[in-house]
């Protein structure tokens, strides 16, 4: 199906989205919405078609369809398409304008005979394909012309993140409760700095509360993603940019962080080829 790497070297993220869908509400599906429409600017995507590569929880799928357009969600990771499908059963049961499917997105035949899309949604995803590059070039051609790309790939830290990939396969490798003092690890890399900030603050927990207003997602599930996110590939934005560049694609929008850890992402149309 596309998904090379072997399964013990793949991070399970279905078993993380399936504890996600726990703590879901419908703030976090409202934020979702939010971050959606923010980055690709306007306020509705009624009529519009959606391509939700890599759908993990399906929580963007959902926001996609209340923000009106038809969705078609697809995961490698058979425990994140059957999350998806538990978020569409929960909320819109009845939807025919919801497709939600298993298939890989370095499957180049696959990936074909879904047509294209006004949208092509693949966050967090193609870098944890097992060959990012291949997976960038996949998804090019479902953009339908006047259409928009909206990616994000982790960025090129240097050392930093080749210690990343390593922490990363060595957590996927040990048995499960033993990569638990890595997710410890990964917590204080990430928040203490953050926690001892806010301390002064007189909250210490002031931004692991804010942290979902960004995309609606939970902090701790974040960092369990994070660390165990294996394949694991980065990028740096200039990259991505020519790779998308000489394939005709203008950029739109491009939110990155700042150098440090983390996804830096971007909002790229297709032009619209005319016939004059
Ligand atoms: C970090 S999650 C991101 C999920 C979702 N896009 C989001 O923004 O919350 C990455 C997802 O990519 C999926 N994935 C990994 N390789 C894939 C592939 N070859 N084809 C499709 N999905 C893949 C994983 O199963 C996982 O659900």
């Amino acid at each position: 199906m596309g998904g090379e790497v072997s399964d013990k070297d793949r991070f399970a993220f279905g078993r993380n989205w399936q504890r996600f869908l726990e703590v879901l509400d419908d703030n976090r599906t409202r934020i979702a919405e939010e971050s959606i429409k923010d980055m690709l600017g306007g306020d509705t995507l009624a009529g519009r078609t959606f391509l939700d590569v890599g759908s993990g929880s399906g929580l963007f799928s959902l926001a996609a369809k209340r923000l009106g357009a038809r969705v078609h969600s697809f995961d490698y990771d058979s425990q994140s398409v059957a999350c998806t499908r538990e978020l569409k059963r929960r909320y819109l049961p009845e939807d025919i304008e919801w497709q939600i499917e298993r298939g890989s997105v370095l499957d180049a035949e696959y990936m074909r005979s879904l047509g294209r899309f006004d949208v092509v949604y693949a966050w967090g995803v193609l870098h944890h394909s097992g060959d990012m590059w291949r997976a960038l070039d996949n998804v090019a051609p479902s953009v339908a012309e006047g259409g928009k790309l909206f990616i994000s790939i982790y960025n090129d830290q240097g050392r930093a993140s080749r210690r990343w990939a390593f922490i990363k396969r060595l957590y996927n490798r040990l048995p499960r409760p033993f990569g638990f003092p890595l997710e410890v690890y990964t917590l204080i890399r990430q928040w203490s700095l953050t926690f001892v900030r806010d301390l002064f603050k007189g909250d210490p927990l002031g931004s692991w509360r804010e942290y979902r207003r960004d995309r609606g997602m939970s902090p701790w599930r974040d960092i369990v993603d994070w660390v165990g996110g294996y394949p694991f590939e980065i990028a740096k934005p200039e990259e991505i940019f020519e790779f998308y560049h000489r394939r005709g694609f203008v950029l739109e929008r491009l939110k990155t962080c700042a150098g440090g850890i983390g996804c830096n992402e971007f909002v790229f149309i297709r032009p619209v080829i005319s016939d004059d």
